[in-house]
């Protein structure tokens, strides 16, 4: 048990079909659609390979990117490269839950693993709704009568009440896989005894979300939180900084601009504890160009912190007890531009806090310095590991409690 969730000790599996959420969402090259890396089908491995020596009968849900996105696939490829991993077959139904996919499920051997199509091929599938609801759904009614279990591993989804990753648990007795068990007593060591002071630093392109986050972090304690990329140009602008016409128009296309005024509001309750860029760096045809903020606004956009800002929140970094990470502080995919989160991610590696990173460009940019063993959690989660470290309740994580 962990927090009132039961794990895969309280179980006998032996001859039990499981139905076991995953989060195998990978980033895609855009052009073949190989997979970039393979982190997060990697975390599952031991929830899986566990259920498969218990001699489960394993049927994986799972999804990738969203409808409309590029990298919105079927999952066949990830079956196949699960296999790769595992060392055995892992077969593959071209659908969710209709023949193919019941006829698959029924005929599964003992310790065998089969991936269904991507979850989000069901239109229900990504509307938030509580677990009730979601149990009435197709997805649900379908499967659940084949299945003795659910399992929930997908710690990177566990903030979304989706019909895979609630639905089930009204209909199905349930518990954490292992990864979600080793998420959750992690990210809990950090949240129920942190170590003082606690500061945040947070980048990314979803700033609705981190505004949300920002608010609850400071309610809840945070001490510091440390602002890059658009997330700072934002809280800059709520400041009366001109950034200038290109950086502008961008938050504007972004339709970020509403967001100015929230962030007016966070300043006025929290000065003290937001620290926001004291230089930038500019985008000048490719070129890295360095500019204290008193010489906005720029005709040139805003691509990364500036040395001087970096410094300075290495400074605070290197006196907090605990710090967390997540989202790029600049446009990490430019070498050029990528000199704040790859300065940072090693700040945190030769400090002694505890550390959490999160999120796909910052966990990439500690495996491509490999620092992944000086940080003291790599999460897969991104948005997830935030809320869990604001206290937002997630309400994956809410359905399987009481069991
Ligand atoms: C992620 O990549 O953060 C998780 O897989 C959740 O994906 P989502 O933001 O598309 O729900």
């Amino acid at each position: 048990m962990i927090d009132g969730i039961k794990t895969l000790d309280d179980f006998d599996f032996a001859g039990k079909t499981v139905l076991m959420r995953c989060d195998l969402n990978t980033p895609l090259d855009p052009v073949s659609g190989d997979f970039l890396e393979d982190r997060r089908m990697r975390s599952h491995l031991p929830t899986i390979q566990e259920l498969m020596d218990k001699k489960a009968k394993v049927v994986c849900m799972a999804h990738q990117g969203k409808p409309g996105e590029s990298e919105f696939t079927s999952l066949d490829k990830h079956a196949a490269h699960l296999g790769k991993l595992l060392g055995c077959e892992v077969k593959y139904a071209d659908d969710l839950f209709g023949p193919t996919a019941r006829t698959m499920i029924k005929n599964l051997g003992d310790g065998e693993v089969l991936l269904l199509d991507n979850v989000r091929m069901y239109s229900e599938e990504a509307l938030e709704r509580p677990p009730e609801v979601h149990s009435k759904s197709y997805l649900v009614k379908n499967l659940a009568p084949l299945a003795d279990l659910f399992v929930n591993d997908a710690f990177g989804t566990a903030h979304r009440s989706h019909a895979s990753t609630v639905g089930f648990t009204p209909v199905l007795p349930c518990v954490a896989g292992r990864l979600m068990e080793r998420e959750i007593r992690a990210l809990s060591d950090v949240t129920k005894n942190p170590k003082k002071p606690i500061v945040f630093i947070l980048g990314g392109a979803k700033v609705k979300d981190s505004m949300k986050i920002i608010q609850k972090a400071l309610d809840r304690g945070v001490d510091k939180i440390l602002l890059g990329g658009v997330l700072a140009n934002v809280f800059l602008a709520a400041k009366d900084y001109r950034l200038g016409e290109p950086t502008i128009e961008f938050i504007r296309g972004k339709k970020f601009i509403e967001l100015i005024d929230v962030a007016k509001q966070i300043l006025d309750k929290y000065s003290d504890q937001i620290v926001l860029p004291i230089d930038v760096a500019l985008d000048k045809s490719g070129q890295r160009i360095e500019i204290p903020l008193s010489e906005l606004p720029q005709d040139y956009k805003i691509v990364d912190l500036g040395k001087l800002t970096v410094q300075k929140y290495t400074n605070i970094i290197q006196s907090s007890g605990t710090v967390f990470f997540n989202g790029a502080l600049g446009l990490y995919e430019t070498p050029a531009f990528a000199y704040a989160t790859e300065e940072i991610i090693k700040a945190i590696a030769v400090a002694k806090s505890f550390s959490v990173i999160g999120g796909g460009d910052t966990v990439a940019a500690a495996r491509n310095l490999n620092v992944e063993d000086n940080i003291t959690h790599v999460s897969t989660g991104g948005k997830a590991s935030i809320d869990f470290l604001a206290g937002v309740k997630m309400a994956a994580i809410e359905a399987l409690k009481g069991q």
